[in-house]
C-alpha cells in the first residue's frame, strides 16, 4: 500500500523543537513526511534535523536557486494528502486565513486542497487576543481543523492557554484525519439533536431523557469529513466543535421553524432529536398552584418535523431515528416508508448499551427495502457509519 503523504509546516515559535518529535513519530507509522519551514522557524531548529528525521529535503525558500523545481509550492501542495502547521504562530495563522502567500510555507498552504490542520502555540495573551481568536474562527469557517493548544506553564513564564498539545495527541489527530477522508467536502449537513422541552407554566416543562450525544456525534463526524454542519439542538450540556453552527431551540415548534429555514439547502438531513409528540395546549402565564384536586393537562399534537421534510424532499438524503420498545424491525421499516426516509436508524430502548445518555448504541439500519442489524458500537463510530451509508445512497441516485 502506498504511504499517505503528510506535509508538516513548521513556523517560528519556541515549540518548533516539538515538531521534530512529531516528524520522528509519524515517520515510524505508515506516512511519508515532508517538512516546510518559515525562515523564522529555521532560527529555532535547523532544517537538517527535519531532513534527517523525514528522509526528505526540507523546503524554506520560494526562490531557492539550488532547487531544480521552479514551482516547489505547487508540487508540494499536489503531493500532500494532509498539511499540518505545527506550531502555527499567530502571524502565520493571520496570513493563511487571509490568503497571504509571501513565502514558501504560506504559498504552499494556499495551494493545498487537502485536509488542513492547524496546531496553534504561542504566548497566552497572543493566543487570547481577539484578533487571533477571530482569525481562528475564520480558519474553522474555512474548514481547517484547529487543534487547540492546552493550558500550561509557557516558555515565556506566563501560565495559560497557548501550549502545544502532547505530540502523541497531534499524531492521533492526524490518524483521525486519514480515518475520515473529506468525503463530504462542499456538502451541507443538517442535524436535529437532543430533547425538546414543552413548557407547562413559567417553571415547568415536559421533556425526555435525550442527551443529544448521538446527534452531536454525527455532527462531529460530518465536520471531520469536511461538511458544513448545522445542528438544530434542543437543550443539552454538549458543546459542538467551533466550526459547527448550532441553532439552539427549546420546543418542537421552534425546532420545526429552524429546520424549515435550513432543510432546502441541505444535502444530508439527519433527524436524531427526540421531539415531543405533544405539547400542553395552554402554557399557563403564572405558576400552576397546587390544589386538592387532580390536574388534567390537555395536550395537542406537535408537527412531525421528519415527516414534513420527507414530504418536501427534493434532492436531500434523509435519515430518521426510531426508538422503540417492541417490534423494532417492523415499526422501523413502517416508519421509514411512512416518513419517506432513505435510512432509518432504529434502536430498542431496552437493549443493553443502546439508547439515551450512554456513549454506545445498538441499532438496526433500515431502508425501505432492507434491514441490517449492527453490533454495539460507540456513538462516534456509528455517526461515521451512518454518514457513509448516506453517501453510498447518494452515489446510487
Ligand atoms: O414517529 P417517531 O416519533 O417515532 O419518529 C422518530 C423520528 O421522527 C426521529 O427521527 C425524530 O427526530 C423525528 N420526529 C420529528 N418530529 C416529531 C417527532 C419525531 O422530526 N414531532
Amino acid at each position: 500500500m502506498t504511504k499517505k503523504h503528510v506535509l508538516i509546516g513548521v513556523c517560528g515559535g519556541v515549540s518548533a523543537y516539538k515538531a521534530c518529535d512529531l516528524v520522528s513519530k509519524l515517520s515510524k507509522l505508515d506516512y511519508e513526511i515532508k517538512v516546510m519551514m518559515t525562515e523564522n522557524a529555521t532560527k529555532f531548529v535547523p532544517p537538517l534535523i527535519f531532513e534527517s528525521l523525514s528522509h526528505n529535503s526540507v523546503e524554506v525558500d520560494l526562490f531557492d536557486p539550488n532547487n531544480q523545481d521552479p514551482i516547489t509550492h505547487i508540487t508540494l501542495a499536489h503531493w500532500a494528502d494532509c498539511v499540518v502547521l505545527v506550531p502555527a504562530t499567530a502571524n502565520v495563522i493571520a496570513k493563511v486565513v487571509h490568503g497571504l502567500a509571501d513565502d514558501l510555507l504560506t504559498s504552499t498552504f494556499l495551494a493545498c486542497t487537502c485536509k488542513k490542520i492547524i496546531c496553534p502555540a504561542m504566548n497566552t495573551h497572543m493566543y487570547e487576543n481577539q484578533v487571533t481568536q477571530d482569525n481562528l474562527a475564520r480558519a474553522r469557517q474555512l474548514g481547517y481543523q484547529v487543534f487547540e493548544p492546552v493550558v500550561g506553564h509557557l516558555a515565556c513564564d506566563d501560565t495559560g492557554k497557548g501550549k502545544l498539545p502532547d505530540v502523541q495527541d497531534i499524531v492521533e489527530v492526524i490518524n483521525q484525519a486519514f480515518a475520515m477522508p473529506l468525503m463530504l467536502k462542499g456538502k451541507k449537513v443538517l442535524i436535529t439533536a437532543g430533547p425538546t422541552q414543552e413548557p407547562l407554566d413559567p417553571v415547568r416543562f415536559l421533556s425526555n431523557h435525550s442527551s443529544g450525544k448521538q446527534g452531536y456525534a454525527i455532527g462531529e463526524a460530518a465536520y471531520q469529513m469536511g461538511a458544513q454542519v448545522t445542528i438544530v439542538s434542543g437543550p443539552t450540556s454538549l458543546k459542538a466543535s467551533q466550526g459547527i453552527q448550532v441553532i439552539p431551540v427549546q420546543t418542537a415548534q421552534e425546532m420545526f421553524e429552524a429546520v424549515k429555514e435550513n432543510y432546502q439547502s441541505a444535502d444530508f438531513i439527519i433527524m436524531a432529536a427526540a421531539v415531543a409528540d405533544y405539547r400542553p395546549e395552554v402554557v399557563a402565564e403564572n405558576k400552576i398552584k397546587k390544589s386538592d384536586e387532580n390536574l388534567t393537562i390537555h395536550m395537542v399534537k406537535n408537527p412531525d418535523i421528519l415527516a414534513y421534510v420527507g414530504e418536501h424532499k427534493t434532492h436531500q438524503i434523509i435519515c430518521g431515528f426510531a426508538m422503540e420498545t417492541q417490534d423494532l424491525d417492523e415499526n422501523a421499516k413502517a416508519k421509514c416508508i411512512k416518513k419517506n426516509c432513505d435510512i432509518l436508524i432504529g434502536n430498542n430502548l431496552f437493549t443493553k448499551g443502546a439508547g439515551f445518555q450512554g456513549d454506545t448504541n445498538v441499532v438496526s439500519l433500515v431502508t425501505q427495502e432492507s434491514i441490517q442489524h449492527w453490533p454495539k458500537q460507540t456513538k462516534a463510530e456509528l455517526g461515521k457509519k451512518i454518514l457513509q451509508a448516506m453517501i453510498e445512497i447518494e452515489k446510487r441516485q
